[in-house]
């Protein structure tokens, strides 16, 4: 159980892991790309805005020696920048100026072209354009007045400088580096906690299970004691019970049922009055009818309890006959539960083969000629069959035991299908 949590916990985890690197991966990429953006955007907008006071000075008192003035100065900043283009036009989107740094001019002839579309906008636009692996943003700047008109705007390109890109980029692929440890850590240190909080529960469920266990078999032995005195038959039906079920290879699930209904079946005999369970005679019809609510009583004091649920096929069913003669409900052949059909074999044999207050003990050779003679009307067929393939070993192992070595048996098969 444990070796597969191990792995059962290990791909969950590494899951956990690929799946979060994955998904905070990507909100670290996106958000340093923002980032990104954001720094060259604030760049771009900042050098672009530097020429604004030049052109407002030109502006107030217009000349062509200003606008030589202009176009010299503009040429001689644009070499110092990161801008390699810068353009001025006035309000009637007329190109005033402009200055291109020799290297871009090819550059610029690739960017889209663009009408007066930014004549009538009153904030700054900011475009990024991707060439090749260049980053470019074109700004546009409105140029305003003291009284609040537009006298043109400031058109510039600006060249991203490729090492605070690089500088960028680097961050945020340390910063994904980060995440993805910072994950695996938080997996690796989650690893031996679940771990030992999974060790915990396994050792509760199991002390939980043996406790339950514990009063099966309280219980078990209290209906003995009302009943014969003795668990041996409830011991030998359990185990002729549990060997019937492993040769039909019921599941694990279906084997705690069927141990359960054994050792309970007769549990409404508690409500049955000791003249009537007792009686040394034949029972009278009133009597005999009494004797079948054991059945009933049974089934109600497990009711209430979950663990119980699975041992209810067995406790109601466990006197109905395969031709539907049996009691309480006259069920027939595949509508009785299997596990009942199982027990009323391993119930009767055991009885014919034991020695009752009533009776002696049959011979087994006549235990077994019995069976076949109520095989179809009593029992199922298929499970008679099987049975009695194997009826001489099974009483060989289990007819003659004392109940000590019986209760030893009993021990392993509640530790082979409950823990
Ligand atoms: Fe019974």
């Amino acid at each position: 159980m444990i070796e597969n949590l191990h792995k059962w916990l290990l791909i969950r985890l590494v899951l956990l892991w690929i799946i979060l690197s994955l998904a905070i991966g990507t909100l670290v990429h996106f958000l340093g790309n923002v980032r990104l953006d954001n720094h060259v955007v604030s760049m771009a907008k900042a050098e672009t805005a530097s020429y604004t006071n030049a052109i407002i000075s030109y502006l107030k008192s217009p000349s062509e020696q200003a606008l030589d003035e202009l176009n010299l100065r503009i040429q001689d900043e644009i070499e110092q920048d990161n801008l390699i283009a810068i353009e001025f036009y006035d309000a009637n989107s007329r190109k005033v100026s402009e200055a291109i740094k020799p290297s871009a001019r090819e550059i610029e002839t690739r960017l889209p072209r663009h009408g007066s579309e930014f004549a009538e906008e009153s904030g700054i636009i900011c475009k990024k354009v991707m060439l090749a692996d260049d980053t470019y943003l074109r700004v546009f700047i409105p140029i305003i007045n003291g009284g609040g008109n537009k006298l043109g705007y400031i058109e510039g390109i600006y060249h991203a400088p490729g090492d605070i890109i690089a500088q960028i980029k680097q961050q945020t692929f340390l910063s994904l580096i980060l995440v993805i440890l910072v994950i695996f850590a938080t997996s690796l240190a989650l690893y031996p906690l679940i771990i030992s909080l999974n060790r915990r529960l396994i050792d509760y469920s199991q002390n939980l299970a043996l406790t339950n266990i514990g009063m099966l078999k309280v219980l078990g032995s209290a209906i003995a004691k009302r009943d014969s005195d003795t668990n041996i038959h409830n011991y030998r039906v359990t185990l002729y019970s549990v060997r019937i079920g492993e040769k039909l290879e019921l599941s694990n699930s279906a084997m705690q049922g069927l141990i359960k209904g054994a050792f309970l079946h007769d549990l409404g005999k508690i409500a049955i009055s000791d003249a009537i369970l007792h009686k040394a005679g034949k029972l009278t019809g009133e009597e005999f009818e009494t004797m079948k609510s054991h059945v009933h009583h049974g089934e109600d004091i497990i009711h209430g309890y979950d663990w119980l649920k699975d041992a209810r096929d067995v406790v109601r069913c466990h006197h109905e006959k395969f031709d539907g003669s049996g009691y309480p409900k006259g069920l027939t052949g595949g509508d009785i539960p299997q596990c009942a059909r199982i027990f009323a074999l391993a119930d009767v044999f055991d009885a014919l083969t034991s020695k009752r207050p009533y009776k002696e003990p049959f011979s087994f050779d006549v235990s077994v000629s019995i069976l076949k003679e109520s095989m179809g009307s009593h029992f199922d067929p298929g499970i008679t069959h099987l049975f009695l393939d194997h009826a001489s070993e099974l009483y060989a192992e289990i007819g003659n035991d004392d109940e000590t070595l019986l209760h030893g048996k009993l021990e392993i098969c509640i530790g082979k299908y409950f823990t």
